[in-house]
């Protein structure tokens, strides 16, 4: 049995394909780097799911219906009460999602895409005592998410940089939480069963629930000069430095130098992002040095969530919000992979070892 399934291949996929020794990702034919800067996330979201639920529409029809889908599900935000108000943003994101129907065609895979978007903006308004803001439709989704938080047009620079962001955490071949997606798929139980299922696997801190963490780690570490001792005494105590390592990547995460392009153009002219941008670097550099010391054998290099931390702060979402902006953008890619696997795929039914105790044998 291989804990943890490492090395097993349980899909095959024309989605996405994760190099991790050669530390490159590729998005169904298209490299990375050719993506990030270039496409925006409608872009992604054609190239994704095309031939998936029917043909995707151009760039132009995706802006549009993407637009509509945002208006149609707002009207769930009024049921975001007091309880759930007392959740963390991505629960309360989970909760009204849980609201939406199940289905396997074009209008629900839009309106799963739109949903995370308002939903999550929408209870961050309102964990802050303000109103939701409802979606402009003839908006970009990017341009929306950050009209929808701040109330205002965002710049033209902050809609780039959250479309890098949506582009480069699209798909990432059979991580948990897409692994997740494809076993409720396999079960033909429809889109938003997936969704709600990928979601879950995604908030745990080994997961999607890192950025927030890396944050808290710079603030505490305050200065590049308290870098070594800060970190070694993380170590000496047991825990592990928040993103840092990964299942498949052997070498640096491509995605983090995406973000860190990103987030480069987008705090040139800003001097508070730009002092937080080189304490990053020099954790990032005496992170490595004592990883490297201490697990000589076991490659452990920066992973997406590091610049992800600093890319969405700069962005000003609150850091207890960036668990749910990661499935606002990998909603494509668990949605793309729920109807690859319900299309060509069986029921996923792995087996297990029986380790417990037999039943007492008469005498
Ligand atoms: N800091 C310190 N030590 C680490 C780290 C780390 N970030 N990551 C791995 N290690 C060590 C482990 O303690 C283990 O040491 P041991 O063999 O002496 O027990 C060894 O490296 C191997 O670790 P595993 O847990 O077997 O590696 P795995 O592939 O299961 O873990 C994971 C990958 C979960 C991402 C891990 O590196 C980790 O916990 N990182 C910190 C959390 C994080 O950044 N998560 C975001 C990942 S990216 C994403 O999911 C979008």
């Amino acid at each position: 049995m291989k804990n943890g399934l490492e090395d097993v291949v349980a899909a095959e996929t024309q989605l996405s394909h994760v190099n991790g020794e050669a530390g490159e990702l590729i998005i169904r034919g298209v490299s990375l780097d050719h993506l990030v800067g270039y496409a925006s996330y409608e872009d992604v979201v054609a190239l994704l799911v095309d031939g998936l639920v029917g043909t995707a529409p151009d760039r132009t029809e995706l802006v549009r219906r993407l637009g509509q889908k945002r208006a149609e599900v707002f009207a769930h935000a009024g049921a975001i009460d007091d309880a759930l108000l007392e959740l963390p943003p991505v629960d309360i994101m989970r909760a009204l999602i849980a609201r939406l129907p199940d289905g396997d065609d074009l209008d629900t895979a839009l309106r799963l895409l739109a949903a995370p978007a308002v939903f999550l903006t929408a209870a961050l308004r309102l964990k802050r005592g303000e109103s939701p803001v409802a979606p402009r439709p003839s908006l970009s989704h990017s341009a929306d998410i950050l009209a929808m938080l701040g109330a205002k047009v965002p710049m033209r620079q902050e809609v780039a940089a959250l479309d890098a962001y949506l582009v480069t955490i699209s798909d990432h071949g059979l991580n948990a939480s897409t692994f997740a997606s494809r076993v409720v798929a396999s079960t033909k139980a429809g889109l938003t069963s997936s969704v709600l299922a990928a979601i879950s696997a995604l908030k745990g801190p080994l997961h999607g629930g890192a950025p927030g963490p890396v944050l808290d780690m710079l603030d505490a570490i305050e200065t590049p000069e308290n870098a070594e001792t800060w970190l070694t005494r993380a170590l000496d105590r047991g825990e592990r430095l928040m993103g840092f390592g990964h299942r498949v990547y052997r070498v640096r995460d491509p995605r983090a130098d995406a973000l860190k392009g990103a987030l480069r153009q987008l705090i040139a002219a800003d001097p508070v992002n730009r002092d937080r941008i080189q304490l990053a670097e020099a954790v990032e550099q005496s992170a490595l040095a004592i990883l490297k010391a201490r697990k000589p054998d076991r490659p452990l290099d920066v992973n997406v969530e590091f610049y992800t931390a600093l890319l969405l702060d700069a962005l000003k979402f609150p850091r207890e919000a960036f668990t749910g902006v990661f499935a606002i953008g990998r909603t494509v890619g668990w949605v793309a992979h729920a109807r690859e696997q319900a299309l060509e795929g069986r029921l996923i039914r792995p087996r297990s070892i029986y380790v417990g105790p037999l039943p007492q044998q008469a005498a």
